[in-house]
This record gives C-alpha cells, structure tokens and sequence, in this order.
C-alpha cells in the first residue's frame, strides 16, 4: 500500500480509537511496534496491508477455529445472508438457532438439556451466574457467593469479574464485586510446595514430575474442600475453566484435579459451572474438555470456537434440574429476565451449524491427535532453554514461560517488556503470538499444519536465542 495513505490509517487509529487491554500511550508511541494493520487472511494467514502474511499463532484471540475464509462456512454465512440476516430471538424463533441447539446437545453430554444462547463468553458465564443465583431462591434457600479459583478469567463483565481472580485485571474493581471465594490456582510450576522444595532441579520440560504435580493438586483441593466444608450452605454454584486457566499464563491443570473438583461439588450440593469459552470445540484434542475426566456440570459456557471465529456468538447449556426450576406461571414471574439484542443472530448460528458439521466428520478429531503430538514434539525442543523455565500444554494451547533464572524460576522485572518484546520480534518471521507478561501464548487453528508449527517453534527458538 501507498506509505502516505498508510500513514493516514495508522494515524487516524491513533487519533480515535481505544484499543482492548492496550497501554494506549505505547500504542500512539509505537512501543514497541507500528500498528500492523490487517486487510485479509486465509487459513491459518493473516495479511496486512502490504501483502506480508503472518501465521494467525493465537487464532486471533483463540477464536479462529477451522482457519480463515473457511469455504464451507463462508459459504453457510452467506446462504443465509440471503434469508435474514438478524431478527430478534425475544419472542421469535428461526431454523438455525433450532438445528443449532440440536446439534450442540447432540455433542454436549448427555445431562445437558437446554440451550440459551448469548453474544460473547463474558455474557455466557454472567447468564450462568444469574441463572444459578435465581435457581437458590426458587429453593428458599439464601446461597449469594460462589466459589472461584485464583487467576481465574470468566471475561470483563461485573459478574465474570466478580469471580476472577487475575488481580492485575481484576483488584481496581473490589468495591463493585459481589462476595467470592476464591480457592489456589493449581499452578504446579510456582505453587507453594515447589517454592519450599528449594534443591529441587526444576525441569522445564512440560513441568510434568508426577510427585510435584500431585502434590500441588493435593493441596489445592484441599482448600477446595475446607472452603466447601465451612461455605457450602452460602454458595450458589462454584465455576472453573476446565484443564486450561488459558488468561492466567495458560496455567495447565495436574490430571485429576478437575474431576476432584467437581467431586467435592456434588458432595457439598454446589451446582458446578464449566466455562468453556476457550477450551470447547476440540482446542483441547476433545470436543470439551469435561470429556478428559468425564465430568457432568450443571452449566457450560461456550462462545469463541462455536462461529469458527466468525461472528460472536455464546451459549449457556443447562440441565433440566435448572431449566425446570424457572418454570411457572406467567403471574408467578420466574422468567428469567436476561436477553440481548443480538442473541442467537442467525448469520452466527449458520456458521455454528457448519462448524459442528466440520468437527463431526468422519476422521476429524483422530488427523487432530496427530497434529497435537507433533505440537507437543516440537515444544519440546524449547525446554533446554536458558530461559525457558517452563512449557505448558493441553491440545493445541501452550504457554512458554520466560523467566531470566531457569534454577530458581525468577521472572524478568517487567520493565523490560521481554514477552511482548519476542512476539514483535516474532512478526518479523511472519508468526503473530501474544504474550501473557512474559509467558508466549499458543493457541492454534485446528487446521495449521506440521510445517506451520515448525516454523513457529523455529523462529521461537531464533529469538530466544538472543535473550
Ligand atoms: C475462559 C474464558 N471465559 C470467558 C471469556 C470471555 O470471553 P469474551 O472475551 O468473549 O467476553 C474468556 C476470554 O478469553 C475466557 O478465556
């Protein structure tokens, strides 16, 4: 592109727009890049402007699914952009919503009955929230906080904020949250008991020393059960990001602790919410992550994947217990009073209904398994690292934490900037990543290639190279 209409662009984004989770006075000084300005993409491709393409590395925000410019579902969006493109879901219904609904129970485990449908992750776990609130008073019974883990991300809404535990992102809005209790993050590489294990060698590879890992379950279920033991009877329902705490450094879960988890749930009578906003529609190498350690909530919540990364689109599945609960009489009004403008739209239904078609296909979930092991192989070869201190993973999701001692896992001050350094440094092979502080976040179209992610971890290993 012409570098005077360039100019124009970057300095018309600069003079009127307010970008998500972005120091705006880096962004308007170039820190520590030039805004790259997007015009295209196809599969895993994004293009700019000037015809570069990049690798989409975090699915743009972990929402791209099944590549750009997907035929099958642009076209499915586009059948359907012929028929109606919006039309409101309060008192009307339409064919994809209802194909939609039938497909997403026909995946879902079997204890799900019913679909509400929203527009983005954070309102599909604040409908969750509502819904499980409400369902406490239908029971008499005075149940007003809910239990949520440490570095926890359930969106940016006061209810979803109210149950996260990022105090980088969360804290400054104390006063307006509702009572919560949060439990330990099962953060195996920097949770207590490792800290106290000074001679331990840490490994970086994977973080996956069994004693470890079972222990930092052990004792964070542990403070699950005590919170559960004293608070069951004042909490409406406890929520989780099942396997992945994916905002919070892409915190990887020990095996067992989820199942755990929602064992104490069931024993305690807490109604259990999994949100599966990023880890749902195979991120996992599962349709849901639940299906690991075969776990039966009361809600999920999805959103994300569910388009393809389309357009957004969320969803709160519930079990009929819940469902039923707020049936009655008009005049008795156990409504629930919740409902968005765009909800259900139908061009996002369309491409869901594609999307499910897609992951249903004969083979589709065995070709992914192949592509994770290669996924897996190719981290691997980051672990030796000088600065890697740890590599967490789960499907095609990773996170690589830069630290600047391996031995004792100390962090980069963050002055330095050192994780949003690498990613820009990153664009230069043509691979878009974002960090997370100062871990490098992965998370992959279903459909990137080997070769894709070879080159990824290639140009990775360029630059932490030079650190
Ligand atoms: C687990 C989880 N829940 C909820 C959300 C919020 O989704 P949205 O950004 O669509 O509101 C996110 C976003 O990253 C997420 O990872």
């Amino acid at each position: 592109m012409d570098n005077k209409i360039k100019a124009t662009l970057i300095k018309s984004d600069k003079n009127n727009i307010w970008h998500p989770f972005t120091q705006m006075a880096d962004w308007i000084n170039d820190d520590p890049c030039t805004p790259l300005i997007i015009d295209k993409a196809k599969g895993v491709y994004l293009y700019d402007i000037d015809g570069k393409k990049y690798i989409d590395g975090v699915a743009s925000l972990w929402v791209n699914l099944l590549g750009h410019r997907n035929s099958k579902i642009d076209k499915a969006i586009k059948k359907q952009i012929d028929k109606v493109s919006h039309t409101t879901f309060l008192g009307l219904t339409h064919i994809q919503a209802i194909r939609l609904s039938e497909k997403l129970l026909s995946i879902l485990p079997n204890n799900f009955k019913k679909i509400f449908y929203s527009d983005n992750g954070s309102t599909a776990v604040e409908v969750a929230l509502k819904m499980a609130y409400q369902y406490w008073q239908f029971k008499n019974e005075k149940r007003t906080s809910f239990l949520s883990l440490k570095n926890a991300y359930h969106g940016d809404t006061i209810g979803a904020v109210s149950v996260g535990g990022m105090d980088l992102f969360h804290s400054k809005f104390k006063s307006l949250l509702f009572k919560n209790y949060f439990a330990k993050s099962p953060y195996c590489y920097r949770c207590t008991y490792r800290k106290k294990e000074i001679n331990y060698p840490i490994k970086a590879k994977n973080f996956k020393d069994h004693n470890i890992q079972m222990n930092c379950l052990g004792e964070c279920i542990k403070q699950v059960k005590d919170i559960l033991t004293q608070n069951h009877k004042n909490i409406a329902a406890a929520i989780i990001e099942p396997l992945n705490q994916a905002a919070s450094n892409m915190i990887i879960m020990p095996k067992g602790y989820l199942k755990e988890y929602a064992t104490l749930c069931k024993q305690y009578g807490v109604l259990l919410i999994c949100d599966e906003v990023a880890t749902g529609f195979g991120r996992t190498g599962k349709m849901f992550a639940i299906e690991h350690e075969n776990i039966k909530p009361d809600f999920m919540c999805l959103s994300k994947g569910i388009t393809g990364g389309y357009i957004p689109l969320a969803v709160t599945a519930v079990t009929n217990n819940i469902y039923n609960a707020f049936l009655g009489k008009y005049e008795e009004f156990k409504t629930f009073f919740h409902g968005h403008s765009y909800t259900a739209n139908p061009l996002a239904c369309a491409a869901g209904n594609e999307v499910i078609d897609i992951l249903k296909h004969n083979n589709f979930f065995i070709k992914l398994q192949t592509k994770i092991k290669h996924f897996e192989k190719e981290l691997a070869l980051l672990s030796n690292h000088d600065n890697v201190g740890n590599i967490r993973h789960c499907g095609v999701m990773a996170g690589i934490e830069i630290v600047e001692d391996k031995k004792t896992g100390k962090s980069y001050n963050p002055k330095l900037k050192i994780g949003a350094k690498i990613c820009n440094k990153l664009r230069q092979h043509g691979i878009i990543l974002r960090n997370l502080s100062d871990t490098i976040v992965l998370f992959l179209p279903l459909t990137i290639t080997n070769k894709e992610i070879t080159k990824i971890i290639k140009a990775l290993n360029i630059e932490l190279n030079k650190l």
